[in-house]
């Protein structure tokens, strides 16, 4: 009978009604009762008529004169017609329900325990609530353990959002990478074809290597500086390394652009400026605009805010990645940073799809997607949310459907006083970034 009332149940003699006051007196006086505040009162068949405490004794005793007037009555007209009675299969929770909601306070009786209406045994309150203690603490500690899986389990998937994130940003960059690559390669090898070319015409000049007179020697040195000038031209071989250097930049760009990336776990706080946490970002998105996707930037001044630049890139890749994948064949991104009041702010609009409201209210909640599986992971919205607001901003979004969607993201300047002295007098929460 495990959690039920049984467990709580001592078998005590009950009275009878016609018992006199003076000898329940002397009940209670006994070892055996020593813990019990009441003691039950039953008929001859079993069934409870009401109960009687230590505490009815005392009052009547304390009147003057209180054992000589009312020592020799019957119980019955003392008892409490009224006791807490609980059936011996209820469970812990039932009857601790039951007793709290009746009893008085201050607590001065004990419950009777009934099996089929009939008296059963007694059962001490404190013993009651003591049980009913440890399963709520047991059940706080399971509510924990719980808890606790939960937040290890989200802990993996933004883990797994941030790989996927990962995973595409690497395909994207091995694209972009292998088309400057690609000429880089070709522009090389049409120099060196130029040099050697070029080389011709040096080495005819060279008198060592010469076999006719000086005449033979220049007319064939000029033959061969033709033929280069005409094949490759000094010009265009220049321009050839030109271009070449511009694509070596372009891919060491990309590569320290991936290497701040791939530091998306790390959470480190610095000064960065937003406008370019943004720019961070659209280069590492270039492969899904192509060119399909018109970026207008509209950049204004704006001061430095204290935040993890990398968990910021992340929140701007998303908001990007979603509006290129939100516009359906040609369109627009415009990209706004400004300040306002005691805030930075971007804001992203794009010319795609746009959300009815019913879908915008439900975009934070993790797992949200409308997107094939692959293409979403329903994360990156509610983990933008979490970060922004860990680093103290706010996150918002306007969206007509059919005409496009904006989000706007406002991030606190840091305030000059936190960095002086007196600042240091302002509760913690001001400047700590959570
Ligand atoms: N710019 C946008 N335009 C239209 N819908 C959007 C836009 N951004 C987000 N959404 C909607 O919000 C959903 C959730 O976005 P997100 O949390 O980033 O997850 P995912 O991109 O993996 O689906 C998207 O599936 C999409 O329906
Ligand atoms: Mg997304």
């Amino acid at each position: 009978m495990e959690g039920t009332i049984a467990g709580l149940s001592a078998s005590i003699e009950a009275i009878p009604p016609e018992l006199a006051i003076s000898e329940v007196s002397n009940l209670f006086l006994s070892d055996a009762l020593q813990d019990i505040l009441s003691l039950p009162v039953v008929l001859e068949d079993g069934r409870i008529a009401g109960s009687i405490s230590r505490y009815q004794l005392m009052r009547i005793f304390f009147r003057p004169y209180g054992r000589e007037l009312f020592g020799k009555r019957p119980v019955r007209s003392f008892m409490n017609t009224t006791p807490l009675i609980v059936a011996l299969d209820q469970s812990i929770e039932q009857a601790a329900q039951h007793v709290t909601r009746h009893i008085t306070a201050p607590v001065t009786e004990d419950f009777i325990v009934s099996h089929e209406g009939r008296y059963h045994g007694i059962g001490r309150v404190i013993d009651l609530l003591q049980a009913m203690e440890a399963r709520v603490r047991r059940h706080s500690q399971e509510l924990s353990q719980a808890y606790g899986r939960l937040k290890a389990s989200q802990g993996q998937l933004i883990q797994s959002e941030k790989m996927a994130s990962l995973g595409q940003m690497v395909a994207g960059l091995a694209h972009e990478i292998n088309t400057p690559l690609g000429y880089v390669r070709n522009n090389v090898e049409l120099v060196n074809a130029a040099l050697n070319a070029a080389g011709d015409a040096i080495r005819a000049l060279n008198p060592d290597a010469s076999t006719g007179d000086d005449a033979d020697t220049l007319d064939e040195a000029r033959r061969y500086a033709l033929a280069f000038e005409q094949e490759y031209g000094l010009e265009d071989t220049a321009g050839l390394l030109e271009d070449t250097l511009y694509g070596v930049r372009q891919i060491s760009e990309l590569v320290s652009n991936l290497k701040t990336f791939s530091r998306l776990d790390q959470a480190k706080l610095a000064a960065a400026s937003i406008s370019e946490c943004l720019d961070s970002a659209l280069m590492i998105a270039r492969h899904l605009l192509k060119d399909r996707i018109e970026i207008v930037k509209q950049y204004d001044e704006t001061p430095l805010i204290e935040c993890s630049p990398s968990q910021i890139n992340q929140v701007f890749l998303n908001l990007i990645t979603n509006a290129a994948q939100a516009i359906d064949g040609n369109g627009r991104i415009t990209l706004r940073t400004y300040v306002e009041e005691s805030h930075v702010v971007a804001s992203l609009q794009d010319t795609g799809s746009g959300m009815a409201p019913e879908l915008m209210k439900r975009i934070f909640d993790p797992f949200f997607t409308t997107k094939d599986v692959g293409q979403g992971t329903g994360l990156g919205l509610s983990i933008s949310y979490q970060i922004i607001k860990q680093h103290g901003g706010q996150i918002r979004v306007a969206s007509k459907p059919g005409k496009g969607t904006r989000f706007t993201i406002r991030l606190p300047i840091p305030t000059a006083a936190a960095n002086t002295a007196d600042g240091s007098d302002r509760p913690p929460m001001e400047a700590s970034h959570g």
